[in-house]
């Protein structure tokens, strides 16, 4: 370097390297400032990715008047009922200083998504509650509102909705779905005293269950514990980790958690003053929805999921289960979507094999049903993925884009939530499309 140049200084405002001890200074101050935003109106600090400041984004047009993200300090400005704002936002940490219902949730139950009874089975292809909030509140949906989820599964939305005290109907074809939204449903309702059970009690029942003889007069109490019979055996199939424990103290450890689940949500619930309401859980065909009249019209908004082209078997995940209660697997997966005309397609796409075709002839349909349920102006999002058959990529998301446009709605929107962490090609992420009926 000549003489004449200018040295320049670091952004260390030195001219030597830095120590270490400056390094860690200047990265802490740096951490500060990103991590702990500043302001009365700030982020949630599971606000990680662009998806997330869209979601932020849809939920403020639906519950404010006025708003602005600053998304390098990681607040917001916002102008609108501050107290309904705070009760139900799922981005935000802090509105106007007080800390939001969702906050309390997730520092209660010491997760983003397992609060209340979400976490009460480990059924495959869950929604994350979070979305199904953001999207409840991007639909304007209030007491008055009713939503659908024809693809109900183990009743996220439905569960989500009478968190919120928004009504809502829920159908799946699995008898499994079934038993677990309406224990979501039930357990909002059930007194404190009825999960109490003494050890040995416990111990009884498991052992009637095993012997196929477990009966409780009250159906809640009788689903409830073949549920967290079935988690348990499911558990032990999966890995060995709880050989030590044993089934017994596995199933007691469960059941427990499902108790604390049950305190912590109605301390939520007291302290918030929350009105929940229950849901109607219906088992049907989302094929058939339309013999159900009463359907018509009837529906805000709906939130759902389609099985995503056979990426999951949704069904033999809960083969004990089915196994223990003498379902008939064939039949429920015959009525699976895609699994319908017996490998005849109705319309060719090109390039993608029968079977694929068959359940895009199907999911066609479906949507077809969602708009003659849905009112006019009502609002549809499609939770939905691509997998990746024999190395070739099914594009599902673009197929329902496409579908939901045939069947008359208006396209509005569609965010890419990635999967974190996702290290094959196969399922990355997964689309929420926005609709309108016209
Ligand atoms: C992606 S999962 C939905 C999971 C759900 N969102 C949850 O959080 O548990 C898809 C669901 O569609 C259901 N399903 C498949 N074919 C169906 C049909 N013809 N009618 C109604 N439900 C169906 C499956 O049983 C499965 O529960």
């Amino acid at each position: 370097m000549s003489k004449k140049q200018i040295k320049q200084t670091t952004m260390f405002g030195t001219y030597a390297f830095p120590s270490y001890e400056e390094i860690m200074d200047a990265y802490a101050k740096e951490f500060e400032n990103y991590i702990l935003p500043k302001g009365d109106t700030i982020f949630g600090f599971w606000m990680q990715t662009l998806a997330d400041l869209e979601f932020l984004d849809l939920e403020l047009q639906g519950l404010t008047d006025e708003y602005t993200i600053d998304p390098v300090n990681r607040v917001v400005n916002l102008k609108g009922d501050e107290d309904l704002i705070r009760l139900r936002i799922a981005h935000l940490e802090k509105v106007k200083g007080k800390t939001t219902l969702y906050t309390e949730l997730v520092d209660k139950f010491g997760d983003t998504n397992a609060y209340a009874f979400h976490n009460l089975y480990p059924y495959k292809g869950k929604f994350y509650p979070r979305v199904v909030r953001t999207l409840i509140n991007a639909f304007k949906l209030s007491q008055n509102s009713l939503l659908l989820d024809p693809f109900n599964g183990s009743g996220t939305a439905t569960h989500e909705a009478s968190l919120m005290g928004i009504k809502s109907v829920g159908v799946d074809i699995t008898p499994m779905g079934i038993v677990l939204s309406e224990l979501k449903n039930d357990l909002l309702f059930i007194d404190e005293q009825k999960l109490d059970f003494s050890l040995n009690e416990l111990q009884n029942i498991l052992q009637a269950i095993e012997n196929k003889k477990w009966e409780h007069s009250d159906p809640v109490i009788h689903k409830l514990m073949l549920a967290v019979y079935f988690d348990t055996i499911d558990a032990f199939v999966r890995t060995s980790r709880y050989n030590r424990k044993g089934k017994a103290g596995l199933f007691i450890e469960k059941l427990n958690y499902i108790k604390d689940c049950h305190k912590k949500t109605m301390e939520i619930k007291e302290k918030y003053g929350l009105k929940f309401e229950p849901a109607r859980i219906i088992e049907g065909d989302i094929l058939e929805l339309k013999n159900m009249n009463e359907m018509e019209g009837k529906f805000d908004a709906c939130i759902t999921s389609p099985p995503y082209y056979f990426s999951i078997d949704y069904v033999g995940k809960d083969k004990i289960a089915y196994d223990y209660l003498g379902a008939d697997m064939k039949k429920i997966e015959s009525k699976y979507l895609g699994m319908k005309n017996n490998g005849k397609p109705k319309s060719i796409y090109r390039g993608l094999p029968p079977r694929v075709a068959m359940y895009y002839d199907d999911l066609k349909e479906a949507i077809k049903n969602i708009f003659w349920a849905l009112k006019s102006g009502g609002k549809l999002a499609i939770i939905i993925g691509d997998s990746t058959v024999s190395g070739k990529k099914i594009p599902t998301t673009m197929a329902t884009k496409k579908f939901c446009e045939e069947a008359g709605f208006e396209f509005e929107k569609l965010t890419f939530n990635p999967l974190l962490g996702a290290r094959n090609r196969a399922i990355r992420g997964e689309s929420v499309i926005i609709c309108k009926k016209l």
